[in-house]
């Protein structure tokens, strides 16, 4: 089947080749050399800022909860320089979680080290703008989930900062991996679902915003045939997960990614998590717990990571750290794998260069071939 030629993607004053960017994914799930691979193939790479400092040299777990703020900062520095390293003119972002302790040093420090985009989900970015004011040449993309969290959103930063968002990802609950922004008993509604709330927010922002903002459709995109529905629908571009955990340049460890490739398609779950939004995994030793509310999850919490946290203040659910960290690591039954409704698709691990191939060539002849 032939398709037409992919258009670029403008996020700020960046233009990249095709309109494909690669989902952040923590913990070191995508560092910088997933993010790297992807830039250099023409899309735009992301690192997620969740938790860097934990597994890294600068993590001292002698101290009272440590000192993982600052572990994370200095992390976060070191992956964008080795990202901007391996891909010197490639487009690259930091993924940060809005409910998150440390969100505004991470931004803060995103912008002020070269980031080229930030791109902040799990809450709305009400304040980005000011975090990275001196630095405006840095696109924000903020993740919303439908046109009235863009309306507030599109108000306020015009209000309070005389700038709009240089682009909106909005994720299907229904399909995503990792925390979902919906709750567990709307995951399916169809008021959420992406094919509706693309059209619905590209009118919302030429209409009544009348600025031309891309928007990015996020949740279970998978191949061409994918990414060009989600264009027909409205929307600029896609961002995807799942799609780049099987690739070499993958920064998880050679078992996550297996555990992925031999997932099916009844292993993909839901699990409660502690920032009080369901997450969508892959079944495991420690996804079966967790369901079950098990008492026996670790829930000593190690570096008072999150502004709400069940785990912290209830006792309820788990540390988030601990479990992604261990999977991203090799524990892929002890830790939280987080993977979207397509897990399984894939069929071996591929270069980035040739999944971007596959995805953007003129020509497709089914999803299988990765
Ligand atoms: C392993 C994994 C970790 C993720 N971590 C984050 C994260 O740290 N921050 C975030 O905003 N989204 C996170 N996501 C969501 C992705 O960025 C992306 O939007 C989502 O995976 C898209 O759906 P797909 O996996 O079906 O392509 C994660 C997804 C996965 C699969």
């Amino acid at each position: 089947m032939t398709f037409r030629t992919l258009p670029s993607l403008q996020i700020g004053n960046h233009q990249a080749r095709y309109p494909i960017i690669q989902g952040g994914m923590g913990i070191r799930i995508s560092g910088a050399s997933l993010a790297s691979a992807v830039a250099n193939a023409g899309g735009i790479g992301i690192i997620s800022a969740v938790g860097l400092g934990f597994n890294s040299p600068y993590y001292d777990s002698n101290r009272r909860r440590g000192n993982f703020f600052e572990a994370n900062k200095k992390a976060l520095i070191d992956e964008i320089q080795k990202a901007r390293q391996l891909s010197p003119h490639g487009i690259i972002g930091v993924n940060i979680l809005v409910a998150a302790r440390d969100y505004p040093d991470l931004a803060e420090t995103a912008a002020a080290n070269g980031a080229d985009v930030i791109i902040a989900g799990a809450g709305l970015p009400l304040q980005l703008p000011e975090y990275t004011a001196e630095h405006p040449e840095v696109a924000l993309v903020p993740i919303v989930s439908g046109v009235r969290a863009a309306q507030i959103l599109c108000r306020k930063w015009k209000r309070n900062y005389g700038r709009l968002p240089d682009g909106l990802i909005v994720e299907c609950p229904k399909t995503a991996g990792g925390h979902l922004g919906a709750k567990y008993e709307d995951l399916d509604s169809e008021a959420l679902n992406t094919e509706r709330v693309i059209p619905e927010l590209a009118t919302y922002l030429r209409e009544q915003v009348k600025a031309e903002i891309p928007v990015i459709a996020a949740g279970g995109i998978w191949d061409r045939e994918d990414i060009d529905r989600m264009l027909a629908k409205g929307a600029n571009g896609v961002q995807m997960g799942t799609r780049f955990i099987t690739t070499e340049e993958c920064d998880a460890h050679p078992r996550y990614k297996e555990f992925h490739l031999q997932a099916r398609p009844e292993d993909v779950t839901i699990v409660p998590s502690p920032v009080g939004l369901p997450g969508r995994a892959l079944r495991n030793a420690f996804a079966e717990a967790a369901i079950a509310g098990s008492e026996d999850l670790e829930k000593r919490c190690i570096a008072n990571c999150l502004k709400t946290c069940a785990c912290r203040e209830r006792k309820e659910t788990y540390c988030i750290i601990r479990v992604l960290d261990r999977a991203a690591r090799g524990d892929v039954e002890n830790g939280l794998v987080f993977a979207g409704a397509n897990a399984g698709r894939a069929q071996r691990i591929v270069p980035v260069a040739e999944l971007m191939a596959e995805l953007v060539g003129a020509h497709s002849q089914s999803s299988s071939t990765a």
